[in-house]
């Protein structure tokens, strides 16, 4: 389900068209509809209801201020991976009894911001993380909840760069280190067990992995429960698949019934800790044609987005489908339609740099304006300024208006954290003694 719809010739996000959205905040530019964000999370709720799971959102998907705002709105925790996410969901209006922290690498600093703030749980993942922890915890005075990421051996079928729940990845430890970690967590003075916790990976879909990963998971903490008096989470993580090419991710329905018989009255509240499944497919990317290009039988179409913007295309083999904003309606779900196929390229000096590749295309003149469908989830969250280009604005639509909530950098932001080397100064000295 999304908002994004092609109607009397152009394309509209709720009830803004597209063309004239990028006409008014200049292109690259990324596009987020409010009313897709609310209603995947509704329909999750709605999918799980029996089970009333803890919904803790993924910030790293798609961090954008606005864009937590609603998910906080919309009764949500998070998951963070980071000291900077834990900042910017508190400042969303986080409720930070739902936050949960995951990462292979967090610091003592990190720790002891997120206790202070007095997140749920700490996913820890190895026995000096939760040796730390106990450090940390027991140095600022106040307990730390903790939930043990296992790795259940479960190969979720997904590209391989976004695996992590078999026991070659670096996330998590198995079930039998699993449990002597939490073992020790509960005999810690300054530790509460309160999960087990597993992420097998993302963009699965299958619901076969979730279903191994979770029994595995729920086992372990059912043999840890009789010792364990605050162990109430079981956490399956997130990884839940989307549609990007065809109607290929399972059904939201399809994953509670994978899972309900195994948790159902086990004792223990579910988390889930969806990122994509919530914003993957509310934002598209509007980008415009800079010049067409045919190399022998070749046809390149040069965009002004690039590898820079959006890139899961070269990074993971990523698809988006892409089509113009005005025209024709584009090829249903699951078909590319009959045109000429064209490599959708972008400005930066690398052959990686690609938005498509012979991707059918109906014929496009610069200045034409094209969506690349379903960048809500890991696009502007993972771009950068290579090349130095300026990063896109975002931008949030909801009904008939909108909002730019995030600025189009400029030459100066790009530059502004650069200092002349004018000021060297010796190891061990403050910035000012300087040596010249
Ligand atoms: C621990 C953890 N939870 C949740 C997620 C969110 O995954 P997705 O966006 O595929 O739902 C990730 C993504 O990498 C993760 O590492």
């Amino acid at each position: 389900m999304d908002s994004f719809e092609h109607r009397d010739g152009q394309y509209y996000a709720e009830g803004v068209a597209l063309e004239a959205l990028a006409r008014e905040v200049g292109t690259p530019a990324y596009v987020y509809s409010a009313s897709t964000i609310r209603g995947h999370v509704a329909r999750l709720r709605e999918a799980f209801a029996d089970l009333d799971p803890l919904i803790c959102y993924a910030a790293k998907a798609n961090g954008n201020l606005a864009v937590l705002t609603l998910i906080a709105e919309a009764g949500c925790g998070f998951d963070i991976v980071s000291g900077g996410e834990l900042a910017r969901v508190l400042r969303a209006g986080a409720d930070p009894g739902k936050i949960v922290f995951s990462g292979v690498g967090k610091t003592a600093a990190e720790m002891e911001a997120a206790i202070l703030a007095g997140v749920l749980v700490f996913n820890v993942e190895s026995e000096p993380e939760l040796e730390l922890l106990g450090e940390v915890a027991t140095r600022v005075g106040r307990p730390a909840g903790v939930a043990i990421r296992v790795n259940p051996d479960v190969d979720p079928k997904t590209h391989r760069y976004i695996t992590t729940g078999k026991r070659e990845n670096k996330f998590g430890v198995d079930l039998a280190r699993g449990e002597v970690l939490a073992r020790r967590a509960i005999a810690h003075k300054q530790l509460r067990l309160r999960g087990i916790q597993c992420h097998i990976g993302s963009q699965i879909t299958e619901v076969t992995p979730y279903a191994q990963a979770v029994e595995r998971t729920r086992d372990l903490a059912l043999r840890l429960k009789p010792d364990a008096p605050d162990l109430e989470y079981l956490d399956m993580g997130g990884g839940y698949g989307i549609y990007y090419r065809a109607a290929d991710a399972p059904a939201l329905v399809d994953y509670a019934a994978a899972v309900r018989p195994i948790v159902k009255g086990c004792g223990l509240r579910l988390v889930l800790e969806p990122g994509r499944l919530i914003v993957g497919n509310a934002g598209v990317m509007l980008t415009t044609v800079l010049y067409n290009k045919q190399s022998g039988a070749k046809r390149f179409v040069i965009v002004d987005a690039g590898m820079n913007d959006l890139i899961r295309p070269s990074l993971y083999e990523g698809y988006h489908r892409i089509w113009p904003t005005r025209g024709p309606p584009p090829p249903p779900l699951g078909s590319e339609g009959g045109e000429a196929p064209a490599d959708i390229v972008g400005p930066v000096c690398e052959s990686a740099d690609f938005l498509a590749i012979d991707r059918p295309l109906p014929p496009v003149e610069p200045g034409d304006v094209l969506a690349v469908m379903s960048v809500g989830a890991y696009a502007a969250v993972m771009g950068s300024n290579y090349n130095d280009r300026l990063r896109p604005p975002e931008v949030l639509v909801d009904g008939d208006r909108f909002a730019v909530v995030r600025e189009r950098e400029s030459i100066e932001d790009l530059m502004r954290m650069e200092r002349p080397a004018a000021a060297y100064r010796t190891l061990g000295a403050s910035s000012g003694e300087t040596v010249s």
